[in-house]
């Protein structure tokens, strides 16, 4: 679906509205904020001079992915969960593992994909404002159960 497309309802229009959630110079510097877009929590991050917007709360349990460390797995930076410590990509929101060949036990793990399990936001940057668009990708993600809802309500520690 078309977020600019002129046929959808008002109100589907406005939800995938952009929305202004800091100057870029702050965010540059603090790496992370938090921010409600239409209603949705989601975190910002500042990672190796790109943006990344993603749901706060992690697609296995819930967990608060604003309080994770950023590390890179096979190339690839990741937000790790606090919680049970599974690895999400910060460009794509595809959970990470790792796994070997059970026929070969000297075999090296390998890391494999499971898909995007986390929605990504687009961040976009405009006159040293930065502006969060939620995804209106049409399928569903494991971290829409936790974007809703009773869930969707944590404090945010920044
Ligand atoms: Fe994130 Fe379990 S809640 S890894």
């Amino acid at each position: 679906m078309d977020p600019d497309d002129s046929e959808q309802d008002p109100e589907t229009k406005e939800q995938y509205a952009s929305v202004y959630v800091g100057r870029e110079e702050d965010i540059k510097r603090s790496e992370r904020i938090t921010a409600v877009v239409h209603d949705r929590e989601v975190v910002i991050f500042y990672h190796k001079g790109e943006f990344h917007a993603m749901d706060i709360r992690c697609y296995h349990s819930g967990g608060p992915l604003h309080l994770g460390e950023i590390e890179e797995f096979d190339g690839r930076a990741c937000i790790v969960c606090p919680w049970h410590k599974y690895k999400i990509t910060l460009e794509t929101g595809e959970g990470l593992y790792q796994s070997i060949n059970p026929k070969d036990p000297s075999a090296k793990p390998m890391w494999c994909s499971k898909g995007i399990k986390q929605r990504i936001h687009t961040v976009t940057v405009d006159n040293g404002n930065i502006y969060v668009t939620l995804s209106n990708e049409p399928f569903k993600c494991d971290s829409d159960f936790y974007a809703t809802g009773v869930f969707k309500v944590i404090p945010s520690s920044f």
